[in-house]
């Protein structure tokens, strides 16, 4: 082992002492008291002295089995029932002040070593770097953020609401008794009594309107699930719903903000179309079609050469909801409007099969977030 100055070494700090054995209580405190001080002239040293092996060196020769330390605490049945308690005490209080000490100084010289070797590695800055795989937002998500961020801009807050849903949200509260044929269109999961996978995000307008109050301007988007599987229809997919409850809210407020976010979502402003249609919770109700912007309304195979895309649905908020939702419909009234967002995303992204948005393939990913 190296000298560490002109007088000492480290085997000789390191040295056993030549007899370990104590024969009465004041031996032993001296004993230990040496043993205490040979660590601390140890622990003392700088820590670039000692590689790792030798650090643990350093800490078999205190703590490990063959220590002085492990020997005094065997010996510790030979005392006589009197003295036994406190020679326990001094050697357990040297066994905690020694494993403190040396767990310190095996750390340090650790870190000292991992520092050391860093330094010294060598890198070479004109090597060609990994390729970096960043990962991509699913195309359906990034639809969702597009539409999310206009809406933003126009004063909506976004609010989250409940995927397994109770009955009434989803239902009842949108004038949807258990009767009406419209369950039939949407035909969901029901998981337990009362509660059903949600089939739109229109059960957050009830959640909004009893847990916020009026008035109003909340946006929603997220999952939603129906009984349904073919060739343009999944079990889950996403929706976006948008909901304006103020005093003396008419038609006119819901076609401009749809102006407004249409033109903001394609970039450009574009023609709008409301197609007289019905849902329960609307009255009167609209289907949202947008000119379609490959055609620009001549006709072709993306709009099925009617020359518009469907995109949703909207209408004034009918009063029975506003009363079941215990907003007085005297004084205010409202506009709703919602959309799946997975078609939104196919005519935006250019995807011919709803199916490919499902198939976790990272290459789609990875193509459509580049763009
Ligand atoms: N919830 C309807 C559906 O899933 C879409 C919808 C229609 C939402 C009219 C609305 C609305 O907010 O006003 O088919």
């Amino acid at each position: 082992m190296m000298t560490l100055s002109k007088d000492i070494s480290l085997s000789e700090l390191l040295e056993l002492p030549q007899s370990a054995a104590a024969s009465s209580l004041s031996e032993l405190q001296n004993l230990i008291d040496d043993e205490r001080s040979r660590c601390m002239k140890v622990v003392g040293l700088q820590v670039n002295l000692f590689s790792e092996a030798q650090a643990d060196d350093v800490r078999v020769r205190f703590t490990g089995k063959k220590s002085p330390l492990q020997d005094w605490l065997k010996a510790l049945r030979n005392y006589p029932a009197d003295e036994r308690k406190d020679a326990g005490a001094k050697i357990n209080q040297l066994k905690s002040f020694l494993e403190t000490e040396i767990e310190n100084f095996v750390v340090k010289c650790r870190l000292f070593a991992e520092e050391k070797k860093l330094a010294d590695e060598r890198i070479d800055l004109t090597l060609p770097r990994p390729e970096l795989r960043l990962g991509s937002r699913h195309p359906v998500s990034l639809a969702v953020q597009q539409l999310l961020e206009p809406l933003k801009r126009l004063g909506f807050t976004v609010i989250d609401g409940p995927e397994l849903e109770r009955d009434f949200y989803n239902f009842e509260a949108l004038n949807i008794p258990s009767d009406h044929p419209a369950r039939e269109m949407q035909d969901t999961f029901f998981v337990a009594s009362e509660w059903v996978l949600r089939t739109h995000t229109s059960s957050v307008q009830a959640h909004a309107m009893m847990e916020r109050g009026v008035p109003l301007r909340v946006a929603c988007a997220g999952f939603t699930y129906r009984n349904e599987l073919d060739l343009t229809h999944v079990p889950t997919f996403r929706q976006i719903e948008c909901l304006v409850i103020d005093k003396g809210i008419t038609l006119a407020h819901m076609r401009s903000t749809l102006d407004a976010f249409f033109a903001e979502v394609f970039g450009r402003p574009v023609k709008l179309r409301l197609r007289s249609s019905y849902f329960p919770f609307t009255e009167p109700s609209a289907e949202i079609d947008v000119q379609c912007q490959q055609c620009f309304g001549s006709g072709c195979r993306s709009c099925k050469h009617t020359g518009w895309l469907e995109m949703g649905g909207c209408g004034l908020v009918n009063t029975r909801v506003l009363e079941r939702c215990g907003v007085d419909p005297q004084v205010y009234s409202g506009f709703a409007f919602g959309m799946g967002v997975d078609r939104i995303a196919m005519s935006k992204f250019g995807i011919a099969d709803l199916r490919s948005l499902f198939e976790g393939d990272v290459l789609l990913s990875r193509q459509l977030a580049l763009r």
